[in-house]
């Protein structure tokens, strides 16, 4: 399975700290965010990794990732995405990468404690279709929220202002290679963005949807409060070893 790393957008959520550099190489404790998401496709397997950037600082990741020896990697693919129509928008960037293989998708702004590789490796079981990863929140409203029937998901609400359920759609997403198909048969939302919960509802319309539940915490990045519960749930996970080479470094 190939991966992916959505790292466009503006990160406006964010100014001013976003002015001057691009969100994903914002500080998530002892390391650049986008260490997170990629690490988390290496943990789960995934060696062939394409990132989608934007903005004025993409240059940048070049600098500080190259091809990606930190994490073991013989490369790293890149793509740019032109000023910030969404994430589904940022994705259809990755087709040909991606040339009808299955893949894992995870936005540059999510960040998890433990390894999604047996959601992976269900999903490389899974005949055709995609697979999600749900968590339980207190602030569903800020996430895709899954409108659960008994175990089925029947439908996902994008920033709904009365949640149908406590289970976030998080910023990992798992799909077969007619993705692109129906990325082209998206239209802009009210905020003018291709939504990926479009994507992922029309696999709910196709009867093709699965889903896994994150083990461990979960968390987004792209907000004041939500870049330092980020910093704090790094932190309070990190080994004494970490965090005595961190308070010395
Ligand atoms: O974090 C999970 C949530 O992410 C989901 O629950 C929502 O359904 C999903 O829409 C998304 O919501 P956000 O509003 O938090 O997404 P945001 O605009 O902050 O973008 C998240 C990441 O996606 C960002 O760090 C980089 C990437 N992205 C975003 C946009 C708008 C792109 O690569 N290009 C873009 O144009």
């Amino acid at each position: 399975m190939k991966g992916i790393v959505l790292a466009g957008g503006t990160g406006s959520r964010l100014f001013p700290l976003t002015k001057i550099t691009n969100k994903h190489l914002l500080p998530i404790y002892d390391k650049p965010m986008i260490y997170y998401p990629i690490q988390t496709l290496v943990d789960a397997g995934i060696k062939d990794i394409l990132l989608v950037t934007g903005g004025r600082n993409s240059g940048d990741f070049l600098r500080l990732l190259a091809n990606g020896k930190e994490f073991g990697l013989a490369h790293l693919n890149y793509t740019y995405q032109e000023g910030e129509g969404g994430i589904a928008d940022a994705l259809a960037l990755a087709e040909h990468f991606a040339d009808g293989d299955k893949i894992c998708v995870i936005l540059g702004d999510n960040i998890l404690e433990k390894s999604v590789k047996d959601a992976v490796e269900a999903f490389k079981r899974q005949d055709r279709g995609a697979r999600i990863l749900l968590k339980e929140v207190e602030d569903a409203e800020r996430f895709g929220v899954a409108e659960m029937d008994g175990d089925r998901i029947v439908s996902i609400e994008e920033k709904p202002k009365k949640p149908k359920s406590n289970y976030a759609v998080t910023g990992i997403y798992m799909y077969d290679g007619t993705v692109f198909d129906k990325v082209k048969k998206l239209v802009p939302s009210g905020r003018g963005e291709l939504e990926i919960t479009d994507v992922n509802n029309a696999y709910i319309r196709e009867g093709t949807m699965t889903y896994s539940y994150v083990d461990g915490w979960w968390t987004d990045a792209g907000t004041f409060e939500s870049l330092l519960r980020a910093t704090n749930l790094v932190a309070q996970s990190a080994s004494p070893e970490q965090r005595k080479k961190a308070a010395e470094d």
